[in-house]
């Protein structure tokens, strides 16, 4: 008897000793009310990459879906819906104790062609297209009423000079699809949080549009949690002032401030890259693609050093959740954007999970600021 209270107290004690060895994660180290998160693909929600699934256990507090509650994912076609990843991604955000966001309800890509498609082969009208908008918030947010905390109403509705973007929502439906469809998510969920997101709000027009537009929505009466900047950013670009800048303008405006897809490419644009000549294309793949086997350290450096003084703003504006745009650099979109086939590192974990130096320097500044 005695033999097994030593056994059960040793074992506590080894037990206590491994949770105290345990460096903290980024959701523990977070003040209260920042949210940290990641964007997972179907094989992290499904247990097909339990690498990179153990990380985001153990790291986040929040996830979003990366591709699996799109459009055209969820409603490839007019009456079928196809939820089976969807409900595995909420499941695993559920499980895990997570607040789970829906990405995303209202976008120009990765919707299928026949929700832009007349009637019988009529010109698109605005009440036909309001109605499928409505019927597919009704039907993907109801399903996940209560589950799914909060919702990318609208993605990417403004160009970069702060105009509306020219979409087919824009010209089927006009200017007011945007209210619309926050006033039919909030329909769908009244306790759901409902956000605009978007990218390049560091660029001024584009953020005051972004402002004038939530601000637009909020007169109306409609619900809006908070304005997401996407944060696709460079290893030198935007500059920290003009980051800076953009979350103070937001917070001045009174809005809450999400970072909703977080990465850094440390590869060369080039101008020309947009074009669809293929044989430059491949010789600018052939020239920015510098680091095929590996970042050399003075690049791990800067990239630590570019997330944490990008982490140093979030904590002095208060921003309310980051989420990166992926866990580890084995999966993320940047390899095939804007041109495919290249190696990069834009995450705080490689390619084999493991912690880059990207990943400390978070961590410090997140322990610093703890420790305050
Ligand atoms: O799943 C199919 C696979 O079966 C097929 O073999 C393969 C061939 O191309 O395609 C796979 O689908 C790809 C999918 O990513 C999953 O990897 C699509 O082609 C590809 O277009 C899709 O790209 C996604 C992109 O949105 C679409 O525009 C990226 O993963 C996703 O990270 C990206 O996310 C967007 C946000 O939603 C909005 N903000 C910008 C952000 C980056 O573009």
């Amino acid at each position: 008897m005695r033999r097994n209270s030593l056994l059960a107290a040793g074992l506590l004690l080894c037990a206590a000793v491994a949770l105290a060895a345990e460096p903290p994660s980024l959701k523990s180290l977070a003040p209260p009310g920042l949210r940290i998160g990641a964007a997972i693909n179907r094989g992290q929600s499904s247990g097909g990459d339990p690498k990179a699934e153990a990380i985001v256990i153990r790291q986040f507090n929040t996830v979003t879906a990366e591709n699996d509650l799109k459009w055209e994912r969820v409603h490839p076609e007019p009456g079928r819906f196809d939820f089976g990843p969807a409900d595995r991604y909420v499941d695993f955000g559920a499980r895990n104790g997570m607040f789970v966001v829906g990405h995303v309800l209202l976008w120009h890509q990765q919707t299928p062609a026949w929700v832009f498609a007349g009637e019988g082969g009529k010109k698109l009208d605005r009440e036909t297209l309001l109605a499928r908008l409505r019927g597919h918030i009704a039907t993907v947010v109801g399903r996940y009423k209560g589950r799914i905390g909060g919702w990318d109403v609208v993605n990417e509705a403004l160009e970069e000079d702060g105009t509306w973007r020219k979409s087919p929502w824009l010209e089927a439906i006009g200017e007011d699809y945007v209210a619309k469809a926050f006033e039919f998510a909030h329909e769908a969920d009244p306790a759901a949080e409902l956000y605009y997101n978007d990218y390049n709000l560091w660029k001024p027009a584009k953020r005051d549009a972004a402002i004038r537009l939530v601000q637009g929505l909020k007169a109306k009466g409609l619900r809006v949690d908070a304005l997401g900047e996407q944060a696709h950013w460079g290893i030198d670009d935007p500059p920290l002032e003009a980051i800076d800048e953009m979350l103070a303008a937001m917070r001045k405006a009174g809005f809450a401030v999400h970072v909703t897809e977080l990465d850094m490419d440390v590869l060369p644009r080039d101008p020309d890259q947009w074009g669809a000549d293929l044989a430059k294309k491949a010789r600018i793949r052939a020239a920015s693609n510098i680091y095929p086997d590996g970042l050399p350290p003075a690049m791990q450096e800067k990239l630590a050093r570019r997330y944490a003084d990008c982490f140093a703003l979030f904590l002095k504006h208060g921003v309310g959740r980051v989420t990166f745009w992926g866990v580890t650099d084995a999966t993320s979109w940047l390899h095939d954007f804007p041109i495919p086939g290249r190696v990069n590192y834009p995450l705080l974990w490689d390619k084999d999970g493991r912690e880059k130096p990207a990943f400390d320097a978070v961590a410090d500044v997140l322990r610093k600021r703890a420790a305050r």
